[in-house]
């Protein structure tokens, strides 16, 4: 039994959880996952299973995503870059849904299902309902020879190596990664981004790397926040374009571990309805990096602020005006906005990991919830 217990410790690697080991692994595994596939300087991305059938998705009426949990997030995150930069109409999905809803899919449209354990029933029922009605099918998965690996006509590893905490980190980061990567390589293809841009977006995704690993770096300071708001019993997420599905992840990432009840909402949609529930026992984490979207969420935060409400913020490093307005900020650097989700992901994860581990929760297996959900 010792034994066992000292294995567990160095598979750990000096971290008290596999969840925080794999938060800090996030900047070397998001490298393997662009390892050899991105050459930024040369202006190069390389993806194997794309380029076999470029053409399916260069001529494709849309892409639908499909996936579940976390996946789904990404996929999220995905409508935002593909339409963005590629122009290309984007579906997202939840498995579950989709297999049961009678959807209408054609030759024309091309699937993309991300997994990361590649398990997962409805994702995969998913799948074969979409090849049965002869689409395309594409699957981002992270564990390689997995089933969804297998069913799909082609696809893309995240290579983010095994991911044993049940709250998924490292993978929703890498899969946004691969997603970035497919969507700048549709978008030169298709010229829908300017050389330079794409060129722009080619450097900056080889330098988010050293972004996470300074977004870490608030680790420290984000304890000292989850200690003040451990005892919440309810948190509400904002967040707007890109940021708005890292709203969605943050929340989840609070209620699987923490077990505390979390909201993750579009910030203008806060005054349809989430705005009544505003008082100083509701913490609100609000997504407020340098954006389009800036102001507006600026005047969300005032309009908290005004009903006594607390707030958290993660800010882009240097901020003046929300460092006055929130209760605290956490601090991530300047990005791109097409990029912002990789790290302003960051300090969530930390945030939801720092309450849990003070509530004494099991934050690698949390209750009632498995690392991957082989049934309905
Ligand atoms: C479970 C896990 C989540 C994961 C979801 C989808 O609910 O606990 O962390 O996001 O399944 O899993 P997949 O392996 O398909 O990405």
């Amino acid at each position: 039994h010792e034994l066992q217990l000292n294995l567990e410790q160095i598979e750990k690697g000096g971290f008290d959880h596999f969840m925080l080991k794999e938060i800090y692994e996030q900047p070397s595994v998001i490298k393997d996952t662009y390892r050899g596939r991105l050459l930024a300087n040369k202006g190069i991305i390389k993806l194997g299973g794309l380029e076999d059938y470029i053409e399916k998705f260069t001529n494709a009426d849309r892409i639908i995503i499909v996936a579940c949990g976390t996946s789904w997030h990404a996929g999220l995150v995905a409508e935002y870059i593909f339409e963005d930069l590629a122009r290309i109409p984007v579906e997202v999905e939840y498995a579950s849904e989709f297999r049961y809803r009678n959807p209408i899919i054609t030759e024309k449209d091309v699937v993309i299902a991300i997994s990361q354990s590649g398990e997962t029933a409805d994702t995969l029922a998913a799948i074969k309902l979409a090849k049965e009605k002869g689409a395309f099918v594409y699957g981002i998965c992270n564990v390689v020879g997995s089933t969804i690996s297998r069913e799909t006509h082609s696809g893309t590893y995240t290579h983010a190596g095994p991911e044993i905490g049940v709250a998924s980190t490292k993978a929703f980061t890498t899969q946004i990664t691969v997603l970035t990567m497919i969507a700048l390589k549709l978008a030169k293809v298709k010229g829908t981004i300017s050389h330079s841009d794409y060129m722009l977006h080619l450097r900056e995704l080889e330098t988010i790397p050293a972004k996470v690993e300074e977004a870490l770096q608030s680790d420290a300071h984000i304890k000292v926040i989850a200690e003040e708001f451990k005892n919440a019993r309810n948190f509400l997420y904002l967040g707007r374009g890109y940021n708005f599905p890292v709203a969605l992840e943050g929340a989840l990432k609070l209620k699987e571990i923490s077990y505390i009840h979390a909201e993750g909402y579009p910030a203008a949609e806060m005054k349809h309805g989430p705005i009544a529930l505003i008082d100083e026992e509701m913490p609100v984490v609000v997504i407020a990096v340098n954006s389009n979207h800036y102001e507006k969420v600026v005047s969300n935060i005032q309009e908290i602020k005004s009903r006594a409400g607390r707030i958290i913020a993660v800010v882009t490093e240097g901020d003046t005006l929300v460092k006055e307005m929130a209760d605290y900020i956490m601090e991530v650097p300047h990005t791109p906005e097409s990029l912002t989700p990789l790290v302003t992901t960051i300090p969530l994860q930390l945030l939801s990991y720092h309450i849990a581990v003070m509530l004494n929760r099991n934050v690698d297996q949390p209750r009632n919830l498995a690392k991957s959900v082989t049934v309905e």
